[in-house]
């Protein structure tokens, strides 16, 4: 490995504690980041597949973009387009949701680097209305679409489903937590392709 990706691992187990420690004193909440090992895994594969475009839903507290970023910066190459629809911990107290939150007074991607947003496009809102309007936005087509907003089986599909129509032929569509619903395996088998797991993630290439 080289040494600068070395840093960047580094770098990004200080993105964790630094979303972490602002969950002081909010204990009964999580963050619900995508994982240390799995965000390395995700940052050794975009340094090696040097992509133009990357899509990602579900941005929270900002650990995957921060990753993203930071490969994408290596890469001296690349943009990140990120939409996310936050849930405040202020804002729901008292429901009962626990997770995939982000602190009071913290907006979407709070603990991305200033020095890395360079690179980055992030939109506020539904994937359902956000993401058709950076597919018309791009002129190429996309190298990665990353999952990670909700886990819903439509909203999996939905977003299978048109990131498929504007992937480049040998791109990848990664997606976190694919047993939370049937859509993955559902997707894969419709299309004929191979999944793999990238750490806890699922993925596959379109072919
Ligand atoms: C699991 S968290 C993302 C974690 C992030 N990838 C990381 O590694 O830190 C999911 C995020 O997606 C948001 N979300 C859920 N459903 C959404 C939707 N339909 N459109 C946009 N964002 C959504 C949640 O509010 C939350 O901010």
């Amino acid at each position: 490995m080289k040494e600068k990706d070395g840093k960047a691992h580094e770098f990004i187990e200080a993105i964790a504690k630094k979303i972490r420690d602002e969950f002081t004193g909010y204990e009964r909440y999580h963050p619900a980041i995508l994982g240390v090992e799995s965000g390395k895994k995700l940052y050794d594969l975009i340094r090696m597949k040097r992509p133009n475009i990357v899509i990602e839903t579900g941005v929270c507290n900002g650990f995957s973009s921060s990753l993203i970023l930071r490969a994408l910066e290596e890469n001296e190459n690349g943009k990140l387009y990120s939409v996310d629809l936050p849930v405040k911990i202020d804002e729901i107290e008292g429901e009962g949701k626990r997770g995939a939150v982000i602190p009071p007074e913290k907006s979407s991607g709070w603990a991305v680097p200033e020095d890395l947003k360079d690179r980055w496009s992030l939109r506020i809102g539904n994937t359902y209305y956000e993401l058709p309007k950076i597919f018309e936005e791009i002129s190429h087509d996309v190298d990665i679409f990353i999952h990670d907003s909700g886990h819903s089986y439509e909203t999996m599909m939905f977003e299978f489903s048109s990131a498929w129509a504007h992937l480049k032929e040998d791109g990848l569509i990664l997606a976190d937590n694919i047993d939370m619903s049937k859509a993955f395996s559902h997707f894969v088998d419709a299309k004929s392709v191979t999944p793999y797991r990238l750490g806890d993630m699922g993925l596959f290439q379109k072919k």
